[in-house]
């Protein structure tokens, strides 16, 4: 392959009516990200000098869904086709003169190695202009591809510009181009707009190219899903449908029991670990990291968490932007929200709920109990129904409990507090100040018992029961 400098310009400015949105439709999520960085992240993978997304509708909300700074943010002010999408970039790639890729944002399954194929395709045959094509079963809605009776390639016709013999064509333009740039721009200024639509098109520099006896290839898709664009919801569903499926078998193939593929949501940008069982519904999301030998019982929604090996998630868990070590368990029925630090062998139980805890090896609290903004030592035990205090409906305060501390059911720890290490804090205490290491902390209340109290009142209400 000649070291030619690779350019990509990817299209993004349409509004996507058939998406019936009020969001421009390549921010629509797939597989848990914007639908065109699918299309741009393929894009980056081929290490190009410089990426130009072209944006128009909904341009500021396109331009947020990409946090990153190595794209070239072009806007199309109108949307008056694809050619002159591509020549808005002109500007963009002035100092440039290698091969353009052009993709589009609502193509997001294209792989690598397709790609790479095209570019090595057109540089081997030193092709101003080389087109991804497919052969479909049913070709409605795309551009025919136009050949002659010997195979060669004549042109692209527009399904509106078409006649009744072209639309029978079941050759169609995938919308994936390799394109020279000193080419490109140069034949673009010569597309006209005097077709069905009114528009500029892009596919017609092949029929330029042609007329100027420029060498135009083409390569043809061997898996159609490459090529599927997204133009409604349904066709959404189905490429989210499509991708999960490829990530899930991803996943098996890397030694990842999954229970039930068909109900396991796995995002792009998660790892996962060999010999972890995940049950069934289960969402893994966002940059998840999972280690080895874990057990996901199954009803998990977890978002940004670090888990290490060996760690059960017992059936129903909510995790978010957490980090669990080696061998805690947690669940069922567990909540850890954002900043919580679960340390090795830990044990989180049904209904508590951990915020910003940083909770130390071996320790358990595994009832009824919200821990929140604390920082726990090890081996300490949190009895159920303990609540940590840290709102006084102003601010937030943190505790602090050491080491080896039992903590009693039913306590409320009022924050800012400090509870030393081994220390006992005896059942339905309310601690407000810090207590000092190796102490017991309780209430002093008088119990009272009335013997007889029961029949008593019961024959005083007889007859009132509604
Ligand atoms: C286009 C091709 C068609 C091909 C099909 C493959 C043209 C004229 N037709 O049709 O041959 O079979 O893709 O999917 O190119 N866009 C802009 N600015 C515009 C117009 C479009 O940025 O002014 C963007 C869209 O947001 C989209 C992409 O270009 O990402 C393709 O546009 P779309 O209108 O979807 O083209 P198709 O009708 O699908
Ligand atoms: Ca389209």
């Amino acid at each position: 392959m000649q070291m030619q400098e690779l350019g990509v310009i990817l299209l993004a400015a349409g509004q996507g009516t058939r998406m019936r949105s009020d969001w421009p439709k390549v921010i629509h999520p797939l597989g848990g990200k914007a639908l065109f960085l699918h299309a741009l992240n393929r894009a980056q993978q081929l290490g190009p000098k410089r990426i130009a997304v072209i944006v128009g509708h909904g341009a500021d909300a396109v331009r947020q869904a990409y946090p990153g700074s190595d794209v070239t943010w072009v806007v199309q002010e109108q949307q008056l086709g694809t050619g002159h999408a591509v020549l808005c970039a002109k500007e963009a790639f002035k100092d440039f003169s290698g091969d353009l890729l052009i993709l589009s944002g609502d193509v997001p399954l294209i792989r690598e190695r397709t790609l790479l194929a095209m570019i090595e395709r057109h540089r081997s045959a030193r092709a101003a202009v080389t087109l991804l094509t497919a052969v479909l079963e049913n070709s409605q809605g795309y551009g025919r591809i136009l050949r002659a009776g010997d195979g060669t390639l004549t042109g692209i016709v527009e399904e509106k510009d078409a006649n009744d013999a072209e639309r029978q064509i079941r050759e169609v333009n995938a919308g994936v181009y390799v394109v020279s740039a000193r080419f490109l721009f140069a034949a673009l200024s010569g597309v006209k707009n005097n077709n069905r639509q009114g528009e500029y098109y892009l596919p017609d520099i092949v029929a330029i190219s042609l007329a100027q006896n420029n060498v135009v290839e083409t390569l043809q898709v061997a898996d159609r899903r490459e090529m599927m664009g997204v133009n409604t919801r349904e066709e959404l569903a189905f490429m989210e449908k499509s991708l999960r499926e490829t990530i899930n078998r991803k996943w098996m193939l890397a030694g990842v029991t999954l229970k039930d593929p068909d109900t396991t949501y796995i995002d792009e940008s998660v790892t996962i670990g060999k010999d972890t069982v995940i049950g069934p519904n289960t969402q893994v999301r966002g940059k998840t990291v999972i280690g080895e030998r874990c057990q996901i019982d199954g009803s998990a929604f977890l978002t940004d968490m670090e888990i290490g090996d060996e760690v059960q998630l017992k059936f129903s868990v909510v995790l978010t932007g957490s980090r669990i070590d080696d061998g805690a368990i947690v669940g069922p029925f567990a909540q850890l929200r954002p900043g919580t630090h679960l340390g090795r062998n830990v044990h989180i139980g049904n209904f508590v709920e951990a915020k910003a805890a940083q909770i130390g090896e071996g320790t358990k609290a595994n009832h009824l109990t919200y821990l929140g903004d604390v920082t726990i030592g090890r081996d300490t035990n949190i009895g159920a129904g303990t609540i940590t205090c840290n709102y006084d409906g102003f601010q937030k305060y943190k505790s602090k409990i050491g080491d080896r501390v039992q903590v009693g059911s039913d306590t409320t720890l009022i924050a800012p507090i400090t509870v030393g290490d081994d220390v006992y804090v005896a059942t339905a205490s309310t601690v407000r100040h810090d207590v000092p290491a190796g102490a017991l902390v309780f209430n002093p209340r008088e119990e009272k018992v009335r013997d007889g109290w029961t029949a008593q009142k019961r024959q005083q209400m007889k007859g009132k029961k509604n």
